[in-house]
């Protein structure tokens, strides 16, 4: 591990370059302008594992973007840690809020990373944290001291839902054979309060469209005749929630697993300051489900969101009209146990029902995905644990997050396999946000951590 540990601390440098090599590659896998940039970062991952030690390195074409996978198997009597993560990044627009270009990665110090942090889309979701572990398994290479076998499984369609993964996975169940998956590709409470992500939320994601009378019309001449359509879906979407801001849809909250007093008060143990948290966001006070914290509120209850709403005249100046259709983008994050199939059906159910006459309501659903939790008591969480306890000297709290990764809860379908998530990132990073960030104090610290993990691991697996 010194060695390890010491090529680590030799490499800063270049480890930080090779990082702003792949920043500057526009993987956006949602954007179809970009398709042949999400490839290139695609081969460039795959040219710094082969690089870096791994044997087999493929990119695997899918009806989407590649999967790179790579792998080094020193000895099949051993076992076998499958890294996860992914390379395309989400959008970066709004643009004109960036204050340095989304894909010209450049280091800054904040208040929150006094010794700086990377400023780039993907710096931490996910490509600053998927590289940490090419990183670290180079320096276990180099120095000869990776402990068991690795595989790599780096997708480019995990920011639009990871259809083509679940194929490769079914596709390729042998291939993929392993004992625990490892991804970081989620947050902790801060840098000198580690955590272990041990729990995500599911998704169910819905486009609803309202359509009123057969064109726009003047808002004069039938205005107080007609249903206007962004009238009737702002009231449909405000009803949604009751004045507890409980979700009003029937059969919503039937599967939902309630938490224990033991348990909400282990929770309440990890730190947590609303003020800091007002403060962080401008906001002078938080909102949510009565009888319910905001750590709750953001992790253990599920919860309905519009993430965009449009219809009608929104250019310059005024235009006195009743727009034909309204439309809008609602999440709904789930929790342990709702089915994304049933939310989005009872979902769909309720809002054609509370239509008025007048309109036609069409719910189309988008790609969604189930709740996971993770158990603290395995060899995975445990050896994880250690690992930070030897980088950070503390404990790691265990911590559910309110972030989804819907391919998670399928590996363990498909794979039969569970998932440790050692993730590196802070709430305040801005991912999916401009002047998304990472920390170059988060970025080594999982580069050094990550081979304690594989250590203990394989010790505990003998
Ligand atoms: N890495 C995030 C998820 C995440 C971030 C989990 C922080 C926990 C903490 C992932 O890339 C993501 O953005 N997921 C999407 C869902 C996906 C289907 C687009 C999400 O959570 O909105
Ligand atoms: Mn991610
Ligand atoms: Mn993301």
């Amino acid at each position: 591990m010194k060695e390890t540990q010491h090529y680590i601390s030799e490499n800063r440098e270049k480890f930080l370059n090779e990082l702003v090599e792949l920043l500057k590659i526009p993987t956006i896998s949602a954007d179809s302008a970009y398709k042949n940039d999400v490839l290139k970062g695609a081969e460039k991952v795959a040219a710094f594992l082969k690089e870096a030690g791994a044997d087999v390195v493929e990119i695997c074409e899918t009806a989407g973007h590649p999967i790179v996978y790579g792998e080094k198997i020193i000895d099949a009597t051993l076992p076998t840690v499958l890294v996860y993560g992914h390379y395309d990044v989400q959008p970066a627009d709004p643009i004109d809020l960036w204050t340095s270009p989304p894909f010209e990665p450049v280091i800054k110090e904040t208040p929150i990373h006094p010794e700086g942090a990377i400023f780039a889309r993907g710096a931490c979701d996910d490509k600053g944290q998927m590289f940490m572990h090419v990183k670290a398994f180079e320096a276990m290479m180099k120095t000869n001291q990776l402990p068991c076998n690795v595989k790599f499984m780096i997708e480019g369609e995990e920011e639009v839902g990871s259809s083509n993964l679940g194929i490769f996975c079914k596709a390729n169940k042998d291939r993929l054979k392993a004992d625990i998956i490892l991804v970081s590709d989620t947050g902790m409470l801060g840098n000198d309060t580690p955590s272990i992500t041990t729990g995500l939320r599911g998704l169910s994601y819905v486009e609803v469209e309202v359509t009123g009378p057969n064109r726009d019309l003047h808002s004069g001449l039938y205005g107080g005749c007609v249903a206007n359509p962004i009238n009737v879906l702002t009231k449909m979407i405000a009803s949604l929630h009751d004045e507890n801001n409980h979700i009003t849809i029937p059969g919503f909250y039937a599967d939902v697993v309630e938490l224990s007093l033991e348990e909400r008060a282990e929770m309440a143990k990890a730190p947590y300051s609303e003020e800091k948290y007002k403060q962080a966001l401008d906001i002078d006070a938080v909102y949510g489900e009565a009888g319910y914290t905001t750590p709750e509120r953001g992790s253990i209850r599920p919860t309905l969101d519009v993430n965009g709403i449009w219809g009608g005249y929104t250019g310059e100046g005024a235009k006195t009209v009743i727009a034909s259709k309204a439309f809008a983008k609602i999440s709904m994050r789930l929790v342990p146990n709702q089915e994304p199939e049933t939310i989005t059906e009872l979902f769909a159910k309720h809002f054609e029902s509370i239509a008025p006459a007048g309109v036609r309501v069409v719910v189309n659903p988008h790609h969604g995905g189930e709740p996971v939790v993770t158990p603290i008591d395995s060899i995975a969480y445990k050896s994880a644990a250690k690992a930070y306890e030897a980088t950070f000297g503390k404990t790691p709290i265990p911590v559910r997050s309110g972030g989804s990764i819907p391919i998670i809860a399928l590996f363990e379908k498909e794979l039969g396999l569970k998932t440790v998530m050692m993730g590196f990132g802070l709430d305040s990073d801005a991912i999916h946000s401009p002047n998304e960030h990472y920390g170059l104090f988060n970025y080594y610290k999982g580069i050094e951590t990550i081979p304690y993990f594989f250590h203990y691991f394989t010790e505990a697996m003998k």
